[in-house]
């Protein structure tokens, strides 16, 4: 069993979760990612490691409550304990001294982000960050991310702070050139950075949340085509270089189980959120 040592809410549905799993936190590094189970019935679910501490033994990691799994996760308090923790599994991400890096988050993804950022900092890398959430209330890690960064900007689809929606950074890709990209995000940021970084053949490393089963390369459920051949996100990534993923493809194959996964939140919520065995 993995203790819950701290829990907190971040934003609205968001939970920065702090488990006591001192194997893991010793072997793990930027960009990989853990595979949590809540109890003996329950599914396996990805999340990327977000911080380690290693004099505690804890490894740290942000999670949207938007379906069954993670809204138990939600109801879960510091004290209680998980099932399995798997990991670190996945690559890590790329890290060595590129010169001008620039790093996109969305929600959530801004905690694992922040991560990958102090890696590049220490590498000695010039950050430009851009942090985005929904509104001005959904955003994640914002002044965790501007101590790190060079230069920082905040984003919304509201325009409620910061720029309004992320077309700004055309801007900044035209006034500015950059060594490396690391996109953290939905697929559908991804998609969109990755449309703007393309006309400069910038690298751009994008972490791809495809359908994952046992993480470990044998089930073959989070294949992804990149550069026209297929890989395992658990075992080739979770990074890949954007400018070479499918993103339809991806986009599509997320949404195989959509009714089922829709169903069992339903049936979730109205059984009152128990967080009961199964
Ligand atoms: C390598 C990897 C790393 C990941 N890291 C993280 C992480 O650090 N933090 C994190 O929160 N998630 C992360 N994810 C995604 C996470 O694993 C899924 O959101 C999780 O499986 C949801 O489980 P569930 O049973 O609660 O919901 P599911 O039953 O899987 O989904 C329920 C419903 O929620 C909808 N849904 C799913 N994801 C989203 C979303 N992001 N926004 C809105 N609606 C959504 C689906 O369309 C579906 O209808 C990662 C995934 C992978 C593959
Ligand atoms: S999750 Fe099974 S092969 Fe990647």
């Amino acid at each position: 069993m993995y203790k819950i040592i701290t829990k907190e809410e971040v934003a609205p549905n968001i939970h920065l979760i702090e488990i006591a799993a001192p194997d893991v936190a010793l072997k793990s590094h930027p960009g990989q990612f853990v595979i949590i189970r809540l109890d003996d019935k329950g599914e396996r679910v990805p999340l990327t490691i977000a911080g380690v501490d290693l004099q505690k033994g804890t490894v740290s990691t942000a999670f949207h409550a938007v379906g069954k799994t993670t809204k138990k996760l939600a109801k879960l308090k510091a004290g209680d304990s998980l099932l399995d923790f798997s990991g670190p599994l996945g690559n890590p991400a790329e890290v060595e001294n590129f010169g001008k890096v620039l790093l996109v988050g969305g929600g959530v993804w801004c905690a694992p982000l922040h991560y990958v950022a102090v890696a590049l900092k220490k590498n000695n890398n010039k950050l430009v960050v851009v942090a985005a959430g929904r509104t001005k209330n959904d955003m994640v890690y914002e002044n965790q991310l501007k101590a790190v960064a060079d230069e920082f900007h905040v984003a919304t689809d509201d325009g409620s702070k910061g720029n309004e929606g992320l077309d700004f950074i055309n801007d900044i890709l035209k006034a500015q050139k950059f060594d490396h990209a690391v996109i953290m995000g939905p697929v559908s940021t991804l998609k969109k950075i990755v449309e703007m970084t393309k006309p400069y053949n910038l690298k751009t490393m994008v972490t791809l949340a495809s359908l994952m089963v046992d993480g470990t390369g044998m089930c073959g459920a989070c294949r992804v085509t990149v550069g026209g051949e297929t890989k395992f996100a658990c075992m080739d990534g979770p990074e890949f270089n954007g400018l070479d993923v499918d993103f339809d493809e991806l986009i599509s194959r997320q949404r195989v189980y959509l009714p089922e996964e829709r169903m069992a939140s339903m049936i979730y919520d109205k059984l009152g959120g128990s967080v009961k065995r199964g």
